[in-house]
């Protein structure tokens, strides 16, 4: 099947992307993310149970909001999970017409200073509401620590009366959604979430934890990224057969998969014969780039 072009025109504010799913381009992101299969499949579950509890369960019993957190370090396959799992969740249930919807936050509060409470409320109960209303709708929260700001930690600095009220907003919509309509489901990421406000936390019905990639992730993802690249330039296939690529990956331990797919492309520009001919990839030339990018990594952590 032709995965279908998300139509972008005309969308309304805060909404920078809408995919009609499933999409099988988010089936490809989905299956690149390598973490433990426990936990995509915790995630495939509790979106499911999301569609199949809430409307015919009494929020007395099963007090679900509908909002399912991601969190972790920079990189980690965050964004990619969420995508990947909304995917899923329309294939799960094939005879409903899914929508994803993704929502840019900074430009709910940055361009609107002083009217992002109003910017939050119209988002939430027109925008998404509206969505929500026609179909089954999954909505992506990145960075929601923008949008539900720990009003706790506020400083004077930067309008913190306009931000709290746009967390006050986000927490009141959140509550009339979650009676309203039990076809929507929040998916929130946050690398910050000790900035994320408690009472939005509360509000979640799972907090996941992304964790960095242990030693045989790392290895998976240089593994799958040097397949990918040797699908357009077959010599590099001979470097999965490397003795020394066990050594790169284990060089690799520490670094997040968005760093690790990034290095192996640096260590294409560590020649510039290979810059222009990927095919002259070594693993010598993968070893000294996952020790660079460790290095960096140290140094950014002194
Ligand atoms: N665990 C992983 N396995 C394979 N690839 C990964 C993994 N984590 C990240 N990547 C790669 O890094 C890219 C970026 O991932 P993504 O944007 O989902 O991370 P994120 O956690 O949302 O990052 P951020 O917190 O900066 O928004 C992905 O497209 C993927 O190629
Ligand atoms: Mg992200």
């Amino acid at each position: 099947m032709l995965a279908k072009v998300p139509d972008n025109s005309n969308l309304p504010k805060g909404i920078h992307r809408v995919w009609q799913l499933p999409d099988e381009r988010l089936g490809t992101l989905w299956d690149s993310i390598v973490v433990d299969e426990q936990l995509k499949s915790q995630l495939v579950s509790q979106v499911a149970l999301n569609f199949t509890l809430r409307g015919k369960v009494a929020r007395s019993v099963a007090p679900l909001h509908g909002v399912i957190l991601l969190v972790g370090e920079p990189g980690t396959g965050k964004t990619s999970l969420a995508r990947g799992v909304a995917n899923r969740a329309a294939q799960t249930f094939p005879s409903a017409a899914f929508q994803l919807l993704e929502v840019e936050p900074h430009s709910l509060t940055s361009a609107a200073m002083g009217k992002t409470q109003r910017a939050v409320t119209d988002l939430f109960s027109q925008s998404i509401g509206e969505a929500a209303e026609r179909g089954p709708t999954i909505v992506l929260l990145d960075e929601v620590e923008t949008l539900a700001a720990d009003r706790s930690k506020m400083s004077m600095e930067a309008n913190p009366v306009d931000i709290h009220r746009a967390t006050d907003a986000v927490l009141v919509q959140l509550d009339a959604l979650a009676e309203r309509l039990p076809h929507l489901l929040f998916l929130a990421t946050s690398n910050f979430p000790q900035a994320v406000d408690s009472a939005f936390t509360s509000r979640c019905d799972l907090v996941v934890t992304v964790p960095l990639p242990d030693a045989n992730a790392c290895s998976a993802i240089l593994q799958d990224c040097l397949r990918g690249l040797s699908k357009t330039f077959p010599a590099i296939d001979a470097l999965l057969r490397s003795p020394l690529l066990a050594k790169c990956a284990a060089a690799c331990v520490g670094l997040d998969g968005r760093t690790i797919r990034k290095m192996v492309i640096n260590a294409m520009a560590r020649d510039p014969r290979v810059a222009v001919n990927p095919s002259l990839l070594t693993a010598e030339h993968l070893l000294a780039a996952a020790e660079a990018a460790v290095r960096t990594r140290h140094k950014k952590a002194s």
